[in-house]
């Protein structure tokens, strides 16, 4: 007897009345029509069931902060990390366990079972990264919790900058990050790239650097991180996060740098509503997006993902862990507004972000994890559309959050009175 049974799902990529076998917390069998006995059956009713999202990018440490001890007022990217400067001796440990588990909570329940976060190391306490680690461990029953070592304020530029990442390796952070373009010069910019790569080489570790987040075109550590990648055999284990200075460079440079990306095997990930709202900001009009080339590294054969990167923050005082609420963004801001280019989107908070984080047991198919999210929408393209309600989400087989459907009972003049899904499906639904 299974333990669950899903039937008459829709896949994303296209298969319908598929049917979804669970024993042991893993699929044991995607097949079309399946009837089998199960302590459980549910019916998808043709409802889209995909693998979680999944976001590979966000500061969890930061989280929930906004308001905090004051409003970022410029917008900018600047005065968001002058203001977590403010913030960060007021922090304690209790506060951003506290926070991050909120955020953990508003996550699962919008089906985001993998999150990828940056914490701050620059200062010697170490503080952000003793709570985040706790988080970690405390959310480990039903979220993906992974780590970053995040030298807000430079490694190079920080007296004891690598010092502090190094012991925050050393406390179990699972990744080397970086911010070479807030180095004092491009030679330190380039000089942190390597020495951080050649640091991940040396203790087996991921790589995962904020490059390059600038309007910026000379702005080119992108380059030095390919390069390393391939030096130091680092190939399918090295992210750029945000790359925004991508975006401006002169494209005679870019049809060279973006072979370059693809053949050193690093991966990228774009953060559209963040970049959107930082990026820019020097500009008068035109006023550039600041997102880096998306559709063109994808058509380079680059993996490329979109993150979430902040939630009511220093630097950003929106959001709600809603992944869908990314990839709309991520979609208007690169124009990918053909039927492929929204599936890619849909992609790239999911599949892709899945593979930046390393994820091994993601998907719908036999032996994988069953971790999924039924929503109520018939495939990626209409989830994306409406910000579709999280039906049901489960992981390793586990029910962890329903959500009533979405529905709203009008009453119209004239009109027969009815039962409709909110925001109405288009016709034939
Ligand atoms: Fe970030």
């Amino acid at each position: 007897m299974l333990d669950l049974l899903i039937t008459n799902a829709t896949l994303p990529d296209g298969r319908t009345d598929m049917a979804v076998a669970v024993q042991g917390g893993r699929i044991v069998e995607v097949t079309e029509g399946l009837q089998a006995p199960a302590h459980e059956t549910v019916d998808a009713a043709g409802q889209l069931l995909s693998p979680p999202f999944c976001d590979p990018h966000f500061h969890m440490d930061a989280t929930l902060s906004y308001g905090l001890p004051r409003v970022n007022q410029s917008g900018t990217l600047l005065e968001g990390i002058a203001l977590w400067g403010e913030l960060k001796p007021l922090l304690t440990e209790e506060a951003l366990v506290e926070r991050a588990l909120a955020y953990c909570d508003w996550a699962v329940a919008k089906g985001l079972l993998a999150i990828r976060s940056h914490v701050d190391t620059s200062d010697p306490s170490l503080l952000p990264v003793r709570a985040m680690l706790e988080v970690k461990k405390r959310v480990a029953p039903y979220l993906d919790l992974q780590l970053v070592a995040f030298p807000q304020d430079g490694v190079l530029r920080t007296k004891g900058g690598l010092d502090n990442l190094k012991r925050a390796l050393d406390l179990g952070v699972d990744v080397v990050g970086g911010i070479p373009h807030f180095e004092r010069t491009m030679a330190d910019g380039a000089e942190s790239v390597t020495l951080l790569c050649e640091l991940a080489a040396e203790r087996g570790l991921p790589v995962d650097m904020h490059c390059d987040e600038s309007d910026d075109p000379l702005s080119r550590h992108i380059e030095t991180l390919a390069y390393e990648t391939q030096r130091l055999g680092l190939q399918g284990r090295v992210n750029g996060s945000h790359l925004t200075s991508m975006h401006s460079m002169d494209n005679y440079y870019v049809s060279k740098l973006i072979p370059l990306i693809a053949e050193s095997g690093v991966s990228a990930v774009a953060n559209p509503l963040i970049n959107i709202t930082l990026q820019g900001r020097h500009d008068t009009y035109p006023k550039r997006r600041g997102m880096t080339r998306v559709p063109e590294l994808m058509a380079a054969g680059v993996t490329v993902a979109f993150g979430h990167d902040c939630v009511m923050d220093p630097w950003y005082s929106l959001g709600s862990g809603d992944m869908l609420e990314v990839a709309h963004m991520g979609l208007h801001v690169a124009q990918m507004t053909s039927q492929a280019g929204m599936r890619q989107c849909f992609d790239a908070v999911t599949l892709n972000a899945a593979q930046v984080m390393g994820l091994t047991g993601y998907g719908i198919e036999a032996g994988k994890d069953a971790s999924f999210v039924l929503l109520q929408a018939r495939d990626p393209v209409e989830a994306i559309r409406l910000r579709a309600t999280r039906l049901k989400v489960w992981r390793q087989g586990q029910l962890l959050a329903q959500t009533a459907p979405t529905e709203a009972q009008l009453s119209l003049p004239g009109r027969p009175s009815r039962t409709a899904f909110m925001p109405v499906r288009a016709a034939g639904g």
